[in-house]
């Protein structure tokens, strides 16, 4: 209860790479989460330093294509400023973790009901891995981001990555620069109902 409640999302980091025993610890606590059917559908690839500047790169350039191609309407441009602040954050935490969905592929291809079905369960399962994953690292006094601001800039990054995987997400890990205070939640009687 004490990590739930004291994680934050972190968007400011100290330069510091934590050591490779700690992201392992946190990879684990990943593993550990249940998953339908126990298919594991994730792949985590630990990017840092040159890698890392490299994966950015890439982003960098989808976010870019983005905003510079006229013939994408600008409904689905919103959110763009966002995925650049992202961007910036990323590059400045020493960690980033991309999450992969060994079963799925693209999100822009076609999908017939069933795989759908298949889809969300691993995404479910996915965001179970994920949020052990920024637990454990909330307890080693490690800060976290969950992005999925990288959608916008899927095909520059999978074909970077090298894979046909889905790029469910990211998570950016390092020691916190900032401890911001908690964000708002709505009330449980908005949100909860018994029957
Ligand atoms: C699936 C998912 C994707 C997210 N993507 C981003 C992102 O791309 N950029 C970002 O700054 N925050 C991102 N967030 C963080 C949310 O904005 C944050 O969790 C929310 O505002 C609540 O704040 P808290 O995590 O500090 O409680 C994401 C969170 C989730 C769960």
């Amino acid at each position: 209860m004490d990590a739930i409640k004291e994680r934050r999302s972190i968007r400011k980091y100290r330069a510091e790479l934590p050591d490779r025993k700690l992201i392992g610890e946190v990879l684990q606590a990943g593993m550990l989460a249940p998953s339908a059917k126990n298919r594991q559908p994730w792949k985590f690839i630990v990017f840092t330093e040159k890698s890392k500047e490299q994966l950015l790169r890439a982003m960098d350039a989808g976010l870019t294509r983005m905003l510079d191609d006229s013939t994408i309407p600008q409904e689905a441009k919103t959110g763009l400023t966002d995925a650049f602040h992202t961007l910036k954050i990323m590059q400045e935490a020493p960690v980033l973790i991309m999450i992969l969905n060994t079963n799925s592929g693209s999100p822009f291809d076609g999908i017939s009901p069933a795989d759908r079905i298949t889809e969300i369960c691993d995404s479910l399962s996915i965001g179970a891995a994920v949020q052990n994953m920024l637990l454990k690292a909330a307890s080693l006094g490690l800060g976290t981001l969950w992005i999925a601001n990288t959608f916008y800039a899927y095909p520059e990054l999978a074909a970077f990555i090298g894979t046909p995987s889905q790029l469910t997400c990211a998570v950016a890990l390092g020691y916190p620069d900032e401890a911001p205070p908690p964000r708002p939640r709505k009330k449980p009687e908005d949100v909860a109902e018994y029957r």
